[in-house]
């Protein structure tokens, strides 16, 4: 990291440690005054690619013309946005996901508003359509982190995983775009390069840390793959690491990676689940993690993920994903954010997600280290 580059992390991460402090009050005494340091929207949206581990990628007829629709419609991110400032003021990151957000014509807009409110807006993306303009009017409206997919430097595996006519040359450009363009506008932007553990790809992820680890502001996140429900067996067959020893060597040579100061983002708690979560289920036969009933260790924490984030799933608002809502974005429009997490429902559900001991796939986003929070959002900011 820079030296010149610490007073504009420092300034931009006051506001986080704020929230990190009020979360821990509020875990440690009667007085709830958190509010959330993560909001994420996730929502259907229409996708250019078939990923063959994704739903877009094999889902057909209704069930794909479900994916790309969704109650939360485009026009409802602008009062989103608002009502999540409202919430929790400046420094507050906002993670969308939906489908290919690349391919909608009101992105801009999401990340300008974003930009003007002082929240750090990121999604991620496949790369494919980046070309010069875009990458300039990302970088000039402010976006605060783009994700980027790539399973693999190799064509011959990536493009089994994703496959899309060049696809691999396209996403590497999305990248030197994004890293051309924050140069020439002297302006920052992070970028998150993502990869999907799987069977064929393992050994990627090495490389591709190789490859960008070291770039100032770019960091690589190892992801594993999910069984999803309904997945054609052949592709979980193909794609689920069978081998947990290999999967154990990998996570060695990520954690030397580390130590060799590569930007690798994934706690040892993490690296731990991987190998724990394949040893428990090799071939994605128990399906998606949240029809599993696999434990975390005793010695873990307990999880906090509702003091600190806030989902709005398809319209419903939620402290995690796999627990009940606390009110519904698109139909009470009477209620604002900010009521619903004060709300005595969400104190009582917020008390369920803490006696939750699920071992879950948003287990990065659980209790972290606040030093290892310290040190993303220093390569990140
Ligand atoms: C669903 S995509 C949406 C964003 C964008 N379209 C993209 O591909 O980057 C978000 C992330 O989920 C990952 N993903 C998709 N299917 C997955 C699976 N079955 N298991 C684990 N990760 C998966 C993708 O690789 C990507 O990094
Ligand atoms: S590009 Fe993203 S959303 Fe589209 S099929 Fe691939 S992983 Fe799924
Ligand atoms: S352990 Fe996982 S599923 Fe349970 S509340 Fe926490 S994040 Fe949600």
């Amino acid at each position: 990291m820079k030296l010149t580059a610490l007073p504009r992390k420092v300034a931009r991460g006051l506001p986080y440690l704020g929230k990190e402090l009020r979360a821990i009050a509020s875990d440690r005494t009667p007085f709830f005054m958190a509010v959330p340091r993560a909001v994420h929207i996730w929502r259907g949206a229409p996708c250019n690619a078939k990923c063959i581990m994704c739903t877009y990628g094999y889902f057909k007829g209704d069930k794909y013309r479900e994916l790309i629709s969704s109650p939360f419609t485009d026009e409802m991110m602008l009062r989103a946005l608002r009502e999540i400032h409202e919430l929790c003021g400046r420094g507050t990151l906002v993670s969308y996901m939906g489908g290919e957000p690349t391919t909608s014509r009101h992105v801009l807009e999401w990340i300008e508003l974003a930009g003007e409110l002082g929240l750090d807006f990121r999604f991620t993306t496949n790369g494919y359509i980046m070309n010069e303009e875009m990458a300039q009017r990302f970088v000039t409206a402010g976006l605060f982190n783009l994700g980027v997919s790539l399973e693999s430097l190799d064509p011959k595996i990536n493009e089994i995983i994703r496959p899309y006519k060049d696809g691999t040359a396209k996403t590497l450009r999305c990248i030197e775009l994004l890293l051309q363009e924050r140069g020439r506008q002297k302006k920052h932007i992070s970028l998150n390069i993502k990869t999907v553990l799987t069977d064929i790809n393992l050994e990627s992820f090495l490389d591709i840390a190789k490859r960008f680890g070291k770039i100032e502001g770019v960091i690589c996140t190892p992801q594993m793959f999910e069984p999803l429900e309904d997945m054609p067996s052949a592709t979980k067959e193909l794609l689920c690491i069978k081998d947990t020893e290999r999967l154990r060597r990998v996570t060695d040579q990520i954690r030397e990676l580390k130590r060799q100061g590569y930007a690798v983002h994934a706690t040892e708690q993490a690296l731990q689940e991987m190998v724990r979560q394949n040893l428990a289920d090799k071939n994605g036969k128990a399906s998606t993690m949240h029809k599993k009933q696999i434990e975390m260790n005793p010695s873990e924490p307990e999880c906090n993920i509702g003091t600190d984030n806030l989902w709005i799933e398809h319209g419903l608002v939620e402290l995690c994903p796999y627990h009940a809502p606390i009110g519904n974005f698109v139909k009470e429009t009477n209620l604002t954010l900010k009521q619903m997490w004060y709300s005595e429902s969400a104190r009582r559900i917020r008390a369920q997600t803490r006696a939750c001991r699920r071992l879950c796939t948003i287990s990065c986003l659980r209790r972290t280290p606040i030093l290892h929070k310290i040190s993303t959002f220093l390569k990140i900011a």
